[in-house]
């Protein structure tokens, strides 16, 4: 039987991953400090018999170490992740993305294990080429601008990573996420989808930071769990970087609208600017949408789902709490 080790398995993506490794018959550890995570994401497989849970942190080389080698492939997810969070947990970001990610590479190379590596839209940094490449440049903000950071632990790890592969023959793959929504997504964090639904059910203000104008791109996380099982699949892929993301793209404000209008809701749209959420130092891009032509010509698909729908399922998992 095949067997998998998920770290940040009890956090929104993490969960879901573990379930479906979980459905197609493998063995599966979730390892996770449950920062951000909850156990409750993991209910649903948390009797399974080829299902078990670690609580524990990727700084602890120790467990984590007797972890890893009990298991086939590691999907590495766990991080310090959300604007809201790394901006309230600037040492305990770089903490756990870079000391975090340089554990599980080095065991994961001490014990010849594939890892599949999370990282994100973020790498991209300021540059908004419209649509973003895989070998686009990196354009880095001033590193008095704390969400930056963000940007440069995710590029850190995937240098590291690349660096294994190169240098060690570890088999890594590297898998930049744009913006993943769906059940179970806090919003707590500074993740807008989940943030909107809250507040238009709560019959809130939905707050729109900035002016709406800025436009980013949704993807579904079921089509996402998908592409991430298919990729770790092919052996061509490793030692590649992927984006992971949808073409539809929308402004915030047509975001707001479109949460407000499904959910049916008379919720106020307020716009609020970034230095009173954020503080005076916060910069943001205006546009983000990824290229999947790579994810597309590996896969021969990539996620579809229209945000109408991943609305929808985030509503629909509202309505059962
Ligand atoms: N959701 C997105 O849109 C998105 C976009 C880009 C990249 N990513 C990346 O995907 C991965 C998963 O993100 P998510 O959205 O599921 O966030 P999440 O916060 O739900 O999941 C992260 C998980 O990691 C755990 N964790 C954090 N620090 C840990 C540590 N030191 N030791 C053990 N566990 C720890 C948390 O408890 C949580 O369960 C992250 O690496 C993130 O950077 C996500």
């Amino acid at each position: 039987m095949t067997t998998f080790l998920i770290t940040g398995g009890a956090g929104f993506i993490g969960s879901h991953l573990t379930e479906a490794l979980a459905a197609g018959g493998g063995k599966v550890i979730a390892y996770d400090n449950l920062s951000t995570g909850k156990l409750k994401n993991l209910k649903a497989i948390s009797k399974k018999k080829n299902f078990s849970f670690i609580k524990a942190d990727i700084l602890n080389e120790k467990m984590l170490g007797q972890a890893i080698k009990r298991v086939d492939t590691v999907f590495h997810l766990a991080a310090a992740v959300g604007v809201k969070y790394v901006i309230d947990n600037p040492f305990r970001t770089v903490e756990v993305n870079v000391l975090g990610t340089e554990n599980v590479l080095r065991l994961c190379h001490r014990y010849k294990k594939k890892v599949i590596l999370a990282s994100s839209s973020e790498v991209y940094g300021k540059n908004e080429s419209f649509p973003l490449k895989e070998e686009d440049d990196r354009v880095l903000g001033a590193t008095n601008i704390i969400r930056w950071s963000y940007a440069a632990t995710k590029a850190m790890d995937e240098f590291m990573a690349l660096a294994y592969y190169r240098e060690k023959k570890l088999p890594i793959l590297i898998i930049r996420f744009f913006n993943i929504c769906g059940p179970r997504q806090s919003g707590r964090y500074g993740m807008v989808v989940p943030r909107f639904i809250e507040q238009a059910l709560k019959g809130k203000a939905i707050t729109i930071y900035s002016d709406g104008k800025q436009t980013r791109s949704f993807t579904y996380i079921g089509d996402t769990i998908k592409c991430i099982l298919a990729l770790s699949t092919i052996r061509r892929a490793y030692g590649k970087v992927f984006n992971l993301g949808s073409r539809e793209v929308v402004s915030i404000k047509e975001l707001a609208l479109k949460v407000k209008e499904i959910a049916g809701s008379n919720s106020p749209l307020v716009y609020i600017p970034y230095e009173k959420v954020y503080g005076r130092d916060f910069e943001d891009m205006r546009h983000r949408r990824p290229d999947i032509a790579k994810l597309e010509k590996y896969l021969g698909f990539s996620p579809r789902t229209r945000l109408r729908e991943i609305i929808k399922s985030i509503l629909c998992e509202n309505k059962k709490l």
